[in-house]
Formats: C-alpha cells, sequence, structure tokens
C-alpha cells in the first residue's frame, strides 16, 4: 500500500508543547509527517521562518518519519507538490472549530483529493497558543511549561 504521508502546516511561531503533542501523536499513525512552516505571513512574525524550522528541527529530532519544511502560497499547491494525501490540524476547543472548518472545506473545494484529519493535544495544552506564549515571555513571566528548552530560550533572548 502507498505510505500515507500528511501535511502538518502553521505559522509556529513559536512552536509549543502543544504542536509537539500533536506531532508525536500523528508520527505513530502516518508514515511520514511533514511540518510545514508558513513563510509568507501577512503580520510580522516574532520569528524568521529559519528560526521556526530550527525551532521544530531541535524538538522533533527524534523522531525519524518527521520532516520540518517552509511553504509559501497556497497550501494545497504545497500538499500537491510533497504528494501528500493529508492536512493535518490540531483543534483545542469548540472556538478553533469554525476557522478549521472554513479552511478545511475551502481546502477540499480547491483539492478535492486531500483529506483533512483533526487531532485533539492533551486537555493540559488546550488552552496553550504560541500567541500567548509570546506575550507571557516577553512580559517576563514563567514558559518554561509550554514549550521545549531550546525555544524557552530563544523567546528569553527575543525579550531581552
Ligand atoms: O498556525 P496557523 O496560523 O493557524 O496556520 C494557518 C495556515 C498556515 C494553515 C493557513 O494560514 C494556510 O494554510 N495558509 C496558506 C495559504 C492558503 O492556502 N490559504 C487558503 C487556506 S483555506
Amino acid at each position: 500500500m502507498k505510505p500515507i504521508i500528511a501535511i502538518y502546516p502553521g505559522s509556529f511561531d513559536p512552536v509549543t508543547n502543544g504542536h509537539l503533542d500533536v506531532v508525536f501523536r500523528a508520527a505513530k499513525i502516518f508514515d511520514r509527517l511533514i511540518v510545514a512552516v508558513l513563510g509568507n505571513q501577512e503580520k510580522a512574525p516574532l520569528f524568521t521562518a529559519l528560526e521556526r524550522v530550527e525551532m521544530l528541527r531541535g524538538a522533533t529530532a527524534e523522531c525519524a518519519n518527521v520532516e520540518v519544511d517552509t511553504f509559501d502560497g497556497l497550501l494545497v499547491e504545497y500538499v500537491r507538490q510533497r504528494q501528500a494525501q493529508v492536512i493535518l490540524r490540531g483543534i483545542r476547543a469548540i472556538s478553533d472549530y469554525e476557522y478549521e472548518l472554513q479552511m478545511a472545506l475551502m481546502n477540499r473545494r480547491l483539492e478535492p483529493n486531500v483529506e483533512t484529519v483533526f487531532m485533539l493535544p492533551a486537555e493540559r495544552y488546550s488552552y496553550l497558543s504560541s500567541r500567548m506564549v509570546r506575550e507571557i515571555a516577553l512580559l517576563g513571566g514563567p514558559i518554561k511549561e509550554f514549550v521545549p528548552a531550546g525555544v524557552e530560550e530563544r523567546l528569553r533572548a527575543k525579550s531581552r
């Protein structure tokens, strides 16, 4: 049977333990998982695409079937280019659902052969977001339990 390749797209500005929880769960299910960092963003991210890729690579180094890459432009175009069959997204709470539904249905309209699969991170990460972690770090608050050690250091360096 053809190996199932899933793309996990996102801003990952920066990657949190919630994202990683989804990555580790998905790596057990799919043959290959490509974590795809969005390069061209409307809002200026805190970390460059290269920094975000480096942090993700550091945090997923032990997963042999996980690759980290960047993409620009339409997600479905990138999915086709990587010959993937699945778009993976994490859903935390019901508040994520509306946006995710809209995006999944639009992506299906653009590329009917690709399925969006949703996974739930562990409950302890259900309130965690990159935006909040950035804010707490920039205000000098504790972020140790929310991000891997390498990310914590980089956030601290940005907030100095
Ligand atoms: O982590 P995020 O910011 O919620 O990720 C959003 C992302 C990167 C998945 C989304 O913005 C995206 O796919 N952008 C690429 C452009 C695109 O394909 N837009 C149409 C999606 S319906």
